[in-house]
């Protein structure tokens, strides 16, 4: 099968595509034939080499078709989404024309919606929606703040928080990207120059009830800030680096009685507590066919031009998700 390998770790044009050994049935399996994947930002660390030991075929989310299942449990040609759960690290991840991946990893889907489409959903969604659901237990009434509003997790918390009734503000470095905030359905746009809470509490004094800190570290004092008493913060993204807190004093830092919480999808999506048959894919899925509320889709590309579609993510120009057809 056609696989893209990394020649080294390092820049994008060390992505080639190449000849690689498809996967063969096993037990517990299923092989999928791969339709489409979206593109990570984890991935981008992965070909970097700055993601820990990873398999030769990165890629952590993909849309497909079965083509063998041992168990018998899904027959051949059913669609299927998977995501994390060990891909690209336990096994052949989605950068490739076939995967096999456990049969508890994989989500059945009915849907007419194009592969492209369908590519940008799964690991983008799941991880908002278990923010908002599993982690904030999020309430319709509440407000929200997603702290990088225009990154893709940004943008479909923004959808889902709006679906479930919060009021949400949301934030962007740039003024000339509040029109995408708002068209995602942002109540309140927040210019971020890396200290808002006054901003914030200037529109609403006693602070917001969530807060999903994208930006990470950087930013987290100062959203720590945002928060209302008995509120929640939770920490899924570092778009602004890893670098460690310095002389972090949680009794001095963290308000009383605010939340302070993580969500991290690769170590938690396919345990026991967090389990895929829970998350649900399908609802979004048809939700977004029906129209009823928008994808986040930017940009697609054919399996050829990875090299295109990493520089663009890193480019930080593109507001959405951007997906490789096969
Ligand atoms: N917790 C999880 O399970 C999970 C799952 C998936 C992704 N993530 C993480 O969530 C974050 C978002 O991922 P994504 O794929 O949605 O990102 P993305 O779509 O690539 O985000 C792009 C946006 O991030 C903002 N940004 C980029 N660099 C920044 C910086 N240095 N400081 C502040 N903002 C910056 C820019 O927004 P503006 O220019 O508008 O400010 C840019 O438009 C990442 O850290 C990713 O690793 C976490």
């Amino acid at each position: 099968m056609k696989a893209i390998l990394i020649k080294e770790k390092g820049k994008t044009e060390n992505l080639t595509v190449s000849e690689y050994q498809k996967p063969e049935p096993k037990n517990g399996f299923v092989l999928i034939k791969n339709k489409a994947f979206g593109i990570n930002r984890a991935e981008i660390y992965m070909r970097k080499g700055k993601w820990g030991e990873t398999h030769d075929i990165i890629g952590i989310e993909f849309v497909g078709m079965v083509e063998n299942d041992s168990s018998n449990t899904f027959a051949k040609g059913q669609k299927v989404v998977s995501f994390v759960g060990g891909l690209a690290r336990d096994y052949g991840g989605s950068y490739a024309e076939y995967v096999s991946v456990p049969l508890e990893n994989i989500i059945p889907i009915e849907t007419n919606l194009p592969w492209n489409e369908l590519g940008a959903i799964p690991e983008t969604y799941a991880t908002a929606w278990a923010v908002l659901n599993w982690v904030l237990q999020a309430k319709k009434d509440q407000s929200i703040l997603v702290r990088g509003g225009t990154s893709t997790v940004g943008l479909a918390s923004i959808i889902l928080a709006k679906q479930m009734g919060l009021t949400v503000f949301a934030t962007s470095r740039s003024k000339e990207k509040f029109n995408i905030l708002r068209q995602y359905g942002a109540d309140y746009t927040i210019l971020d120059n890396g200290e808002i809470s006054k901003n914030i509490r200037e529109i609403s004094p006693d602070g917001v009830s969530n807060v999903i800190e994208l930006i990470g570290n950087v930013t987290l004092n100062d959203s720590l800030g945002c928060v209302a008493v008995n509120g929640s913060i939770c920490i899924a993204g570092f778009l602004g680096g890893l670098v460690p807190l310095k002389n972090f004093m949680p009794l001095m830092q963290i308000p009383s009685s605010v939340k302070l919480t993580s969500f991290g999808s690769a170590f938690v999506f396919g345990n026991k507590y967090f389990p895929y048959s829970k998350i649900p894919l399908q609802k979004i899925i048809s939700d977004i066919e029906n129209k009823s509320i928008p994808n986040i889709l930017a940009k697609s590309y054919n399996f050829n031009e990875i090299i295109e579609a990493h520089k663009l993510m890193e480019s930080n120009t593109v507001n959405g998700k951007i997906v490789v057809t096969i």
